[in-house]
């Protein structure tokens, strides 16, 4: 099992969202995947130009040379794409927003219409399986509301107020999120399906009270730093 993974925050292996790719990564490590790990600043790929030229001059070429030359076919040969990022105004990071709009060479430009939706078929056979493991820094779930509307396709992991992962404390709370994240590494790259209380423990719910506790602690740090 070919696992992709990449990691659209600019804080690479010193952010939060790396601890849960490498979670995940730890489990399908386990069950033998073959992993391919990149962090998405470290790379040159440039933005989408619109040309169309990889519809209508080179089918299926993008007239871009940079690191998508290589990226693009370890793409469509992965099983999985784990894609990791913070949340950023609501949304995922730029980062992966060029990335994902590179992929657009993998679709074909006739329009189909698919489960009463026009869509364009792809000029692949198969495109990897996705997982979305995104963090945010308030506590309440609603702000993965739009990259969840984005991605519906990709399995969810979400973590808010991440950053009680940098405390002891935080970490021993997420414990046993961290434990079902690993969990759903091993048992995805083993072929298994995940029953949906897995899939609902990959989502971190906090209740008002914590919430509360965790809004009084940003508070008392912010307050700290702005003395
Ligand atoms: C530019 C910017 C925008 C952000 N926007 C949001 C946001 O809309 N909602 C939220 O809950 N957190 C927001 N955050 C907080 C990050 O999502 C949070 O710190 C995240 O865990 C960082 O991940 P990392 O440690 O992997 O870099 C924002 C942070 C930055 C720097």
């Amino acid at each position: 099992m070919k696992l992709l993974v990449f990691n659209a925050s600019p804080r690479k292996s010193s952010g939060t969202t790396d601890v849960l790719l490498e979670t995940f990564i730890e489990g399908a490590r386990s069950s033998g995947a073959d992993v391919e790990k990149h962090h998405i600043v470290d790379l040159e790929i440039n933005g989408c130009r619109g040309c169309f030229n990889c519809w209508w001059v080179t089918p299926g070429k993008c007239i871009q040379r940079d690191d998508m030359d290589k990226l693009l076919p370890a793409i469509s040969e992965a099983d999985l794409m784990l894609l990791g990022t913070p949340i950023y105004g609501r949304n995922v990071t730029h980062y992966l927003q060029k990335l994902l709009e590179r992929t657009f060479v993998f679709t074909l430009p006739e329009m189909v219409n698919r489960d009463g939706e026009t869509q364009h078929p792809g000029r692949v056979s198969r495109f990897p399986r996705m997982i979305l493991a995104a963090t945010c820094g308030f506590p309440d779930t609603s702000n993965f509301d739009i990259v969840r509307a984005l991605y519906p396709m990709a399995l969810p992991i979400f973590l808010p107020a991440a950053q009680l992962l940098l405390y002891e404390e935080g970490k021993k709370q997420l414990s046993g999120f961290l434990q079902a994240v690993r969990l759903a590494g091993q048992k995805i790259t083993a072929g298994e399906e995940l029953t949906r209380k897995m899939k609902d423990e990959l989502i971190v719910e906090y209740s008002d009270e914590m919430k509360k506790a965790i809004v009084e602690m940003h508070n008392r740090y912010s307050e700290s730093l702005s003395q």
